[in-house]
């Protein structure tokens, strides 16, 4: 029997306006996509800025439904919406914030399972790590260089191509 440590190295900052200014500026765009979430529901608005290689900025932000399970998460909303829009382009960055009137959000809220699963399979795709920056509206920021570091022993695309069909 064999036991491994598998470890992850998160980047703290006190505020995101200590970030480079290309990471900084998707911080803001996240900071607006929540003001365009649909969160009804919730009140809890979240908002993704994806920075594609090309430079470009694709934002989303939460997308709820009466039928809930129907709704997508912001992250999703933007990696899918740079997905179809620029197939291709890998995506450097993703920017992830939120905001809601029914709590004080101190820490940063990191991206939910689904989300983590998404972008392991873009940056798979794209064989580059992708920096994830959440961010809190008091300005705490947590930073990952790649996805690993949020999803350990993700599921690879790479399995699929292995299935036999007799
Ligand atoms: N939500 C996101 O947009 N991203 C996440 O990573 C987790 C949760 C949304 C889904 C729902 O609209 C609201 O936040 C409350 O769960």
């Amino acid at each position: 029997m064999k036991h491994t440590t598998i470890s992850i190295a998160v980047i703290e900052l006190d505020h995101y306006t200590e970030l480079s200014l290309p990471d900084k500026l998707l911080v803001d765009e996240a900071f607006e996509a929540t003001e365009r979430a649909f969160a009804p529901y919730s009140q809890f608005k979240v908002g993704a800025a994806v920075r594609l290689t090309n430079g470009t900025i694709v934002t989303g932000n939460n997308q709820e439904n009466a039928s809930y399970p129907s709704g997508l998460c912001a992250e999703r909303v933007a990696l899918f919406y740079a997905s179809s829009q620029f197939p291709g382009q890998a995506v450097d960055a993703i920017a992830v914030v939120a905001k809601t009137s029914l709590t004080e959000l101190t820490n940063p809220v990191t991206p939910c399972g689904s989300c983590r699963q998404v972008m392991a399979e873009y940056e798979q795709l794209n064989g580059q790590k992708i920096r994830v920056i959440m961010a809190s509206p008091s300005g705490k920021t947590m930073i990952v260089e790649g996805i690993a570091a949020l999803l350990p022993l993700a599921f690879q695309a790479d399995y699929l191509k292995k299935i036999k069909t007799n």
